[in-house]
């Protein structure tokens, strides 16, 4: 296992660019695999998650080229399409491309086996079998519904209205593209809101799909079935889960000036840098526009004196994925920072509370850790542990951060699995000043 280590750095300055937004470039792949026509993708993640979602649209019949660095064409085979793929489909690290994957395949009438790496195969996957199960698709998998796992997509997918048990937008989306092929409209209700890239993108290939608020922060969701999907150019933000690590960076090493050009603001997944704002991160969002559908702009950040704060749990649908790094940011922090409603960490890429809580324990930070919160104490890092990634590149990259501002190095034990979602990702950092070794 490649290790690596963060050294005390100096400040940190330049501009950079992350790579494209992991959540959208699965999508568009997916979206333009199943809309008429060829679809054009720019700014596309080439991150290993990407490329398995992108292998298994080719084995479901959609042509997937590249052009150029994330230049991508898909042309489609049309809702209802799908091939039988000749072989297991193997989705490597990622959840979305196995779980959305899942739900496009569940309302075609092929099989497909479903496979994935140690960490993906440890994942539960009954959060989608069972409503992909109302709608006529059957599953046999292991004990939990986890991967390996053969879908028998539906012959006759019927829409359903299905409230989701957990904030989850990979359950969502799998429904809804189960719903591309059933008659009529499937409803999916979210306790909370989550990620909204699905349907910003099946409304921009041209389905009927309506959104409604209602009380207490619920939203329902409704997609009409079987529109006909008309390929439509994609552009793709950088990511701003990719982007919270300079970010995260540049306020804790003294004397640091960064801009992050080009990231992606959706409202449901700036979570985190609401938080670092309040607690008192200097961050400016430079020339915001809209691209692609998406809001965008670049953000300068400056080192900060970070305040603790209590970050609600309602946040956590937009940043579930930056509560690593932002334990990171906390540790720097005066104070006690408070994260609560984290039960879905448990479930991610690793246990992302214990990975968090062992790597914070392994540098000196007080915290505790409880079956659905997080609370660190911040002041002096020491630094000096080594960190057990558990195949998670979020974990990887956030330890890498808090090396660069520690007393001593911090070593993460595996850097593989950070290809997986920001290839690039030291090269960047040390242009910036990181030093690694
Ligand atoms: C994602 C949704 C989130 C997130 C993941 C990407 C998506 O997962 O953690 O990295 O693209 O829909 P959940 O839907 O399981 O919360």
């Amino acid at each position: 296992m490649p290790a690596l280590s963060a050294k005390t750095s100096p400040a940190l300055t330049g501009n950079v660019t992350v790579p494209g937004d992991k959540s959208i470039s699965h999508r568009a792949l997916i979206l333009g695999g199943v809309a008429v026509g060829r679809t054009e993708v720019t700014g596309l993640l080439e991150g290993e998650d990407v490329l398995h979602t992108a292998e298994c649209m080719r084995r479901l019949g959609a042509t997937v080229e590249r052009l150029g660095p994330g230049h991508w064409q898909v042309d489609g085979v049309g809702v209802g399409g799908l091939i039988e793929p000749a072989d297991i489909l193997d989705m490597g690290n990622s959840g979305t491309g196995a779980r959305l994957l899942m739900g496009l395949v569940a309302g075609h009438p092929v099989t497909a086996i479903f496979t994935g790496d140690a960490s993906l195969n440890r994942r539960p996957m009954a959060r989608v079998t069972d409503p992909l199960s109302r709608m006529g698709a059957r599953f046999v998998g292991r004990a939990g519904g986890r991967l390996p796992l053969a879908v028998v997509g539906a012959r006759a997918p019927m829409p359903i209205e299905y409230r989701l048990p957990v904030a989850s937008a990979q359950v969502k989306s799998a429904i809804l593209l189960a719903g591309l092929c059933a008659p009529g409209e499937t409803t999916v209700i979210e306790p909370e809101p989550t990620r909204d890239h699905s349907e910003r993108l099946l409304g921009h290939f041209g389905a009927e799909v309506r959104v409604v608020d209602g009380a207490d922060g619920e939203r329902r969701v409704t997609l009409r079935g079987q529109p006909e999907l008309t390929a439509a150019p994609v552009v793709v933000p950088g990511d701003p889960s990719s982007a919270a690590f300079p970010v995260v960076a540049a306020l804790i090493v003294p004397g640091s000036d960064v801009t992050v050009e080009n990231v992606g603001l959706n409202p449901l997944r700036a979570g985190l840098f609401d938080t670092l704002i309040e607690m008192g991160a200097d961050i400016a969002y430079l020339n915001r526009r809209v691209e692609g559908g998406e809001p965008v702009a670049d953000l300068r950040v400056r080192h900060s004196a970070l305040k603790g704060v209590t970050v609600p749990a309602s946040r956590a649908p937009a940043m579930i994925d930056e509560y690593p790094v932002l334990a990171v940011a906390a540790a720097f922090a005066e104070g006690t920072t408070r994260m609560n409603g984290l039960a879905e960490l448990r479930v991610k890429e690793s246990d992302r509370l214990a990975a968090v809580a062992a790597g914070l324990a392994a540098n000196g930070i007080a915290h505790e850790a409880g079956p659905d919160y997080l609370h660190v104490k911040g002041g002096a890092v020491a630094g000096g542990g080594t960190v057990a990634t558990h195949l998670d590149h979020r974990i990887a990259m956030s330890f890498l951060v808090m090396g660069l501002a520690a007393g001593a190095p911090v070593t993460v034990d595996d850097v593989r699995m950070i290809d997986t979602s920001f290839p690039g990702f030291a090269a960047m950092m040390t242009g910036l000043g990181a030093v690694f070794s």
